[in-house]
This record gives structure tokens, sequence and C-alpha cells, in this order.
């Protein structure tokens, strides 16, 4: 058994050298997760482009879908339909769906097993306001006779892998994830993801990996844990102080898409190469050009904004392109800009 630290240095240097736990490669039923990292489900983020994007800089072993509700997908809503499409090159890729109606969540598992998907993700943690009203999401974690109904019709509509991603519960006192835990494994959950918040806290607080231990000292099928891991060292840290079979990334992708293929370099003993300006470069021209080929101006424009904010964090002089792109008219005129800010870099003028 490893000490127990937190953050520390200390604790990955010694998980390194003994020898022990080097996380490698687990399923998710028949699915092979290779490295042991998946990227976090987010809506309005984890769109097809970014899930590009991240397969190709490497690293990541499941890329998840941002959310897709089983009401608007059974009803037949082309939107949401033409949300979920993918390409080959994103596999293995999960979907997740939320609900609250068994039998409709069962229908659209169905649907996401016909799309293709490798795995189908319930969602029984997300504490968004609208999403709770419809008694889905975290809701869920409030009524586990329920939660366990959805999990088995689902798990008897697909013969795909089926998880299930959940908080620590509603709030402090009704923390119950164990519980849940234990009715996903019943109900015939190929995996569980554990956010180590309550649904009270959102965002708020540090995420309670202890509670992530926990949970994989009780199940028998695989617990990846998320939460605050921002640099491969973070991943590290879960692996060691959690048991845990895998680590699920979100905001740390958006700050640093590079996250994956460090932490899996790390976990094979070795050092990724830095990341270069020329990549960051490349990475950030590549995700908008996609954009504007295949969306329409409005909404592409719309994504950039969103994107530039994370991707520009820390870079020098980042703030000029954030303040430029709310001015900007056109996708075009906006990747001008970004070929001139990181020009400025080569020919020294960025640091005038
Ligand atoms: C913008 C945004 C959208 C999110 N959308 C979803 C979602 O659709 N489904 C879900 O299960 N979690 C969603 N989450 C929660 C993340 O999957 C993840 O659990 C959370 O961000 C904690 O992980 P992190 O600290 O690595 O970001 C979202 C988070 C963010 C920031």
């Amino acid at each position: 058994m490893l000490p127990h630290f937190r953050y520390s240095r200390d604790c990955v240097e010694f998980w390194k050298h003994s020898g022990e736990g080097m996380k490698q490669a687990f399923q998710i039923g028949r699915i092979s997760v290779d490295p042991p990292l998946i990227l976090a489900p987010m809506a309005g983020i984890t769109d097809q482009y970014f899930r590009r994007i991240l397969k190709r800089i490497g690293g990541v072993g499941v890329v998840s879908m941002e959310f897709i509700s089983s009401e608007a997908l059974t009803r037949g809503s082309e939107r949401t339909r033409s949300m979920m499409q993918f390409h080959e090159d994103e596999r293995p890729l999960a979907i997740q769906i939320y609900g609250s109606d068994a039998a409709r969540m069962s229908e659209a598992a169905a649907y996401v097993q016909e799309l293709g998907a490798d795995i189908v993700d319930i969602n029984m943690g997300c504490p968004a306001n609208k999403i709770l009203k419809g008694c889905a999401g975290a809701a869920l974690m409030g009524d586990l006779e329920l939660a366990e109904g959805i999990i088995r019709a689902c798990r008897a509509r697909v013969r795909i892998p089926l998880t299930v991603k959940f908080r620590l519960g509603l709030d402090d006192e009704r923390s119950n994830y164990l519980d849940l835990g234990r009715a996903c494994e019943a109900g015939g959950a190929d995996g569980v993801a554990l956010h180590a918040r309550t649904a009270r806290q959102m965002f708020s607080g540090k995420a309670d990996w202890n509670r992530i231990r926990n949970l994989k000292e009780t199940l028998s099928i695989p617990v990846s844990g998320n939460g605050d891991i921002l640099a491969p060292e973070d991943a590290l840290a879960m692996f060691s102080e959690t048991g845990c079979d895998g680590v699920m990334i979100g905001r740390g992708a958006m700050q640093n898409p590079w996250i994956f293929r460090q932490t899996a370099a790390r976990l094979r003993d070795e050092e990724a190469p830095p990341v270069t300006l020329e990549d960051r470069r490349e990475m950030i021209l590549g995700h908008f050009r996609m954009l504007r080929d295949q969306e329409e101006e409005r909404f592409a424009l719309h994504k950039i904004r969103t994107f530039t904010g994370w991707y520009t964090h820390g870079l020098p002089k980042g703030k000029h392109l954030r303040q430029k792109i709310s001015t900007l008219p056109t996708v075009d005129a906006f990747l001008n800009e970004v070929e001139s800010f990181f020009d400025s870099f080569s020919s020294g003028t960025a640091a005038a």
C-alpha cells in the first residue's frame, strides 16, 4: 500500500521509483483505454473539432462527446443529431446522454450504439439548474431507484460498454456516491467516473480525491477519477493517491491541449517534448480553420471566442488577441490576426 500524500511531488517521485502502480491501459468492457486518460465530456467544448485536435496531439485514451439530451434525441431533433457527428480517427469515443425517463434513455442509448459509438455514458452528475429541473443529471443522485432503473434499462438495450459519470452527491449531507457506485455495478455498468465534488459545490472548492479512493476500494468495475487535473503531475498524483484505473481531464485540456500527451509520456517514465510556439500556432490555426471550413460564420466566431480565451492563457500578449476577437467581424480576419500575432514572436516584436 502506498503512503498517502496529496498534491505532493514527493508522492509522484516515490511512486515513479517504487516500480509499483505504473499505470497501464485498462478495459471498459471490450474497449481498451490506452493510455488510461479520458477527455471529460464538456458541453459546448468537446465537439468534433476539439476532440480531433486532441487526438492529433495524442495521448488521450478515450474522448467524450458533449452531453446529449435523450428527450431531444428520441424526439428526432435534427440539431441534436447533427451535434453527434464524429470521425473514425476519434475512436474510441464515448457519447454521453442525459435524461430522467428510463424508456427514453434506453432508446437514446440504442441510438448511440447504432451510430457506432464505442461507449455510451450516462450523466448523473450535471448540477445545472436547467438539467436538475428535468430530474436529470445530478438530480438522479437524489433518487437511486430511478438511477438504477435507468442504468438497467440502458444495459438491457445495448451491447456496447456502458459507463456512468457522477458526483459525490447532491451536497455534503447527501453524499451517496458509494451507493450510486454499487447501483451502477449491480445494474451492469462497465465502469464509472467520479467528479469528486458535490452538485452544490458546482466547481468551487477542491475536488476531494479521498472519495475517489473510497469508490475504487468499494467497486470491482473500473473507476476513473476526475477533478482539478491541470498538469501531468496532478494526474500522476491522482493515480497514486487513489488507485483509480483512469484519470479524466476536463478544463486542464482546454488550457493545455498537450496535457494528455505529456501525461502519457510521464506514465511511460519519459518526458514529452516541450511545446513550442510553432506547435501552439499550428494547433490554434488548425482548430480555427476546421471551424471556418465547416461551420457557419456566426457559430464559428462564437466557438473561436470561447477557445481563444483558453488557448492564450499564459501566453505573452495573449490579452491583445483576446481583446481583438471581440472586434474582428470575420473568421478570416481573426485567422490573419492569429498569424501576425505568432509572426511577431519570431520577428521579436511581441517582446517590444
Ligand atoms: C464548460 C463545461 C461543460 C461541462 N459539460 C459537461 C457535460 O456535458 N457532461 C458532464 O458529465 N460533465 C460536464 N462538465 C464537467 C466535466 O466533465 C468535469 O467533470 C469537470 O469539469 C471537473 O473536471 P476538471 O477539473 O478536469 O475540469 C462540464 C464542465 C465544463 C467546465
